[in-house]
């Protein structure tokens, strides 16, 4: 038989023969029954003949009978004819027995639906209060949920006004993007009108019900801003309300164009799948990202609500107010916003150096774009379960990076002159990418369109070696693979260079795959007097590592650069981009791992934080790596590792000094952590010694929340099925702590446990009812010792956890972090027999990087095997 309405199915967008302008929206929840009924009244404007409306509707069972179109005088009334809901396409056909009337008129549907509980459209959180279990009522939206709670133009350039009503129990507080305009009492209900929105898209639509506390403040514009928590925890509100007062302030002149709202609420849910989610004036977060307690959060928290703030609140420009006109633009959204969450944070605390923890975003978009199976910055969106997968690396950490880059070569002035003003042109409209380069161009006169154009509509980046001949520099581009192989990816590289010193500059274009300087072209530079054979001269490429791309530094070169950074002669960011480049060539086995583990000495007396954190999480890779290539040789390189940290390690001791920086804060926990890893018996011991004190005295001096989980790793290391006392403690903790920084530090440490039984307890446990579905994957962190355990938890639940998370990204990283750290083509099969026939599209892309990702270690496992003199090295640096 035919499918009915055919023609509207299969389509990756709407037909728009009719379009929305306004929504009038009642919604009334039942929290008790976690149902929810509701009214929509669309002013649609008709603009081709029709006897069809098609919009998006998914989960929701709409009254055939309550669905009619009037016109706009309200003297014609169209009962509907049929009502086809596909829920497959997730849209409902609404057919006429006439033609409608061309120009503005109503559609009204009523309709129904459950309060579910994935996280997304229309769901339910649970939470306690006065030791009751209660639900609240909140909405999850991007990027294509609005549908699940009512019927809509669920497009992002389908901008129109929202105008709310809530029926909701009369004691709750009941949230919208708007102020509260009206609230009418009547008994155990109360009827709450919020004011009509601006123009926006109904990604951006939220409604929050609950019982919540709240602290206030207002703009130096006198908007009103709250930060919203759970009842008795307003005060941990504070720090992240000081950060959005002032950041509404900062982007108002950055942008040159204020917070358009009247209003700005922030809100933690207990429940909540992303990180945060930028609603038109009602921002919702989950507690990490917005709550700060001066006593029990540690300085990587406060960092990150800073950060998560930064963020979310420059979506209330860049997505918005000016919105992607299409998915295929989210990096617009979020590359921008990431990007322009650094400026922020940079402004308010200059101490933590922000721009060059940026790295490590830079490194992320690298690790995943050195992937074939990675995906351009601009990808192709056909179907809404094909964005969920988007919203990854490449969109946020590479987008970001290639703003950055583009900054940097355009300038600060003229950038922001130019966004400021493509703001303005946008602004309560969409925008696609090339229009941002158009906007660029005009404001600075150079290619914008051209060269950016390399960067998001093809995937992959290049690596550019460089090499001294003849008086001359080479650089010869290709496509970086971490497989070791060559794309045939081409880019037009900003190439900066520096020489000897950073006040001798080089810049220029590369953009054919080869190009040589003449050194002659370098004044003042001691190479350009033909002393490249002077010692100490040296060269850097890429500057401040603000390009996004890797460097190839011939021997000679290479050599040079190990001595510069042994003089401290470079800056962080490019003692950071040296290290990484060369990590990033090993793996791709382009590089002996011996000379990479030999340029990690140089970094013995490194003290910056960033530089350190990189340095750390390498030798974590490599430890990982040496376990399955060289086990013999493990034990060498673990001391070897010990030793690179002890220094600074001693540096900053167990304690925190009077008035030390943030960044020693946190890159004390790093450092310790690092050496209990490593199995140094001094760390291990105190760290334990300190855990004991704490489980005496929870305010305990010993073990403030910066080490707190350098404790409890060790105290898990410690942990087997005939001695379980650590792991019960730990458990208890857990179990009375109602901070969920806290929460997420513990079930973060207990996979760490070398006993595959208790690993096997833990994975259990990470499942169990204890742990809320949004924090489940903190748990299935798993060494090398774990991996096979985590497999076979794996497979036993598969079902569950297809079923439990299924319907959401979360389910893609349960894939990445039990399949990723094998590294045999053996596992590689197996992996993918088990999911052949298991396949799901939104796993799809995750499973074949993971893959990839396996292919690339039994690589690189080969590789360090065949490596001669390996041996030698290794020992006499561990000595
Ligand atoms: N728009 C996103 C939230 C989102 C993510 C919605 C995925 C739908 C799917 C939000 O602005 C965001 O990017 N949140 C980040 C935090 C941010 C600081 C990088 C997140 O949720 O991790
Ligand atoms: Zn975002």
């Amino acid at each position: 038989m035919e499918q009915k309405y055919s023609q509207f199915r299969g389509q990756p967008r709407l037909p728009k023969f009719a379009v929305p302008k306004r929504y009038d929206i009642k919604l009334k929840p039942d929290l008790v029954a976690c149902k929810f009924s509701g009214a929509v009244d669309i002013s649609v404007d008709v603009v081709a003949p029709t006897k069809f409306i098609v919009l998006n509707a998914a989960d929701l069972a709409v009254h055939p009978n309550s669905v009619r179109f009037t016109d706009q005088t309200g003297s014609k009334v169209l009962e509907a004819l049929v009502v086809e809901l596909c829920e497959e396409d997730e849209i409902v056909v609404v057919e006429f027995a006439e033609n409608l009337p061309i120009g503005v008129g109503f559609l009204c549907i009523a309709f129904e639906g459950t309060l579910n509980d994935k996280m997304k459209g229309f769901y339910r959180s649970s939470y306690e209060h006065k030791g009751e279990k209660k639900n609240m009522a909140v909405t999850q939206f991007e990027p294509a949920d609005a549908r699940r709670c009512f019927p809509c133009w669920d497009e992002p350039a389908c901008k129109a006004t929202f105008k709310i009503v809530l029926e909701v129990p009369s004691e709750v507080v009941a949230l919208s993007n708007m102020p509260v305009v009206e609230e009418k009492v009547d008994g155990n209900i109360k009827t709450v009108h919020y004011q009509e929105s601006p123009i926006m898209s109904t990604y951006l639509v939220a409604v929050v019900i609950g019982l919540f506390d709240y602290v206030e403040d207002f703009t130096s514009d006198g908007i009103k801003v709250r930060v919203y928590c759970q009842v008795g925890k307003a005060n941990q509100g504070k720090f992240a309300l000081d950060v959005a007062v002032k950041t509404l302030d900062l982007y108002k002149m950055y942008f040159a164009v204020p917070y358009s709202l009247p209003k700005l609420d922030m809100i933690a849910i207990p429940d909540f799948a992303a990180g945060a989610m930028e609603n038109y004036g009602l921002v919702t977060y989950r507690e990490t990202a917005l709550l700060y307690d001066e006593k029990h959060s540690a300085a990587s928290n406060k960092q990150r609500v800073a950060t998560v703030v930064a963020h979310e609140l420059a979506h209330q420009w860049f997505g918005n107010l000016v919105t992607m006109e299409w998915w295929t633009h989210l990096w617009l959204n979020e590359g921008f916003a990431t990007w322009v969450s650094y400026l922020a944070t940079d402004s308010l605390f200059p101490e933590w150096k922000i721009w060059t923890q940026f790295l490590d975003e830079s490194t992320e978009g690298l690790r995943l774009d050195g992937l074939a199976e990675s995906h351009p910055i601009e990808v192709e969106i056909n179907h809404a379960c094909e964005i969920d997968e988007i919203f990854d690396a490449i969109s946020y950490r590479k987008g970001a990076s290639v703003i950055r880059m583009l900054q940097s070569y355009l300038g600060p002035e003229c950038f922001q002159r130019a966004l400021a003003s493509y703001i303005k042109k946008y602004a309560c409209s969409n925008a696609k990418t090339e229009d941002l380069w158009a906007v660029l161009e005009e404001e600075s006169g150079e290619p914008v369109n051209k060269l950016m154009n390399s960067w998001t509509k093809q995937k992959g980046y290049p690596v550019v070696a460089v090499r001294v001949k003849d008086q001359k520099l080479e650089f010869d581009q290709s496509q970086f693979l971490l497989s070791g192989s060559h794309g045939d990816g081409q880019w037009i590289v900003p190439i900066t260079l520096c020489c000897c010193s950073y006040d001798a500059r080089k810049n220029f274009l590369l953009q054919a795959k080869s190009e040589s300087l003449d050194t002659k072209e370098f004044l003042g530079c001691s190479i350009s007097q033909g002393c490249l054979k002077e010692t100490g001269a040296w060269i850097k490429i890429n500057v401040d590592q603000t390009g996004f791309y890797r460097v190839k530094y011939d021997d000679e070169l290479a050599g040079r650069l190990r001595h510069a950074i042994e003089a401290k002669c470079l800056s962080a960011t490019d003692r950071f981009g040296i290290l990484d480049d060369s990590y990033a060539l090993c793996m791709a086995c382009q590089q002996p791992l011996a000379s990479l583990l030999s340029l990690m000495g140089a970094y013995r007396e490194e003290l910056e934080y960033t530089v350190l954190c990189n340095l750390i999480s390498i030798s974590y890779k490599i430890a990982r790596i040496a376990a399955d290539a060289t086990p013999e040789l493990l034990g060498y390189i673990e001391q070897f590792f010990i030793n690179l940290f002890q220094y600074p390690a001693e540096k900053l001791g167990w304690d925190p000094k009077q008035g030390e920086s943030h960044l020693d804060a946190m890159l004390r926990g790093e450092l310790l952590a690092a050496l209990v890893h490593f199995g140094h018996d001094i760390t291990q011991d105190e760290a334990r010694r300190r855990f004991d004190a704490f489980l005496d005295d929870r305010h305990t001096a010993l073990l403030p929340p910066d080490i707190r989980k350098v404790a409890y790793v060790a105290v898990m290391q410690n942990v087997s099925s005939s001695s379980r006392s650590g792991y019960e403690s730990l458990l208890r903790v857990y179990r009375e702590t109602d901070q969920s920084q806290e929460k997420t530090r513990i079930l973060g440490s207990l996979a760490s446990c070398p006993d595959p039984d208790i690993v096997l307890e833990v994975l259990t446990f990470v499942l169990s009812s204890e742990v809320r579905s949004q924090d489940a994957i903190f748990g299935v962190h798993v060494g090398i010792k774990g991996r096979e355990t985590a497999w076979g938890w794996l497979k036993d639940n598969w079902d569950h956890i297809s079923k439990t998370w299924g319907s959401g990204f979360l389910i893609t990283r349960f894939v990445s972090s039990v399949v990723s750290p094998f590294s045999s083509y053996e596992k590689a099969k197996e992996v993918e027999e088990f999911f052949a026939s298991r396949a799901k599209p939104s796993i799809a892309r995750t499973l074949k990087q993971s893959l990839e990702r396996v292919h690339i270690n039994a690589k690189w496992v080969q590789s360090i095997q065949n490596e001669e003199h390996l041996a030698d090295i290794v020992q006499e640096l561990a000595s």
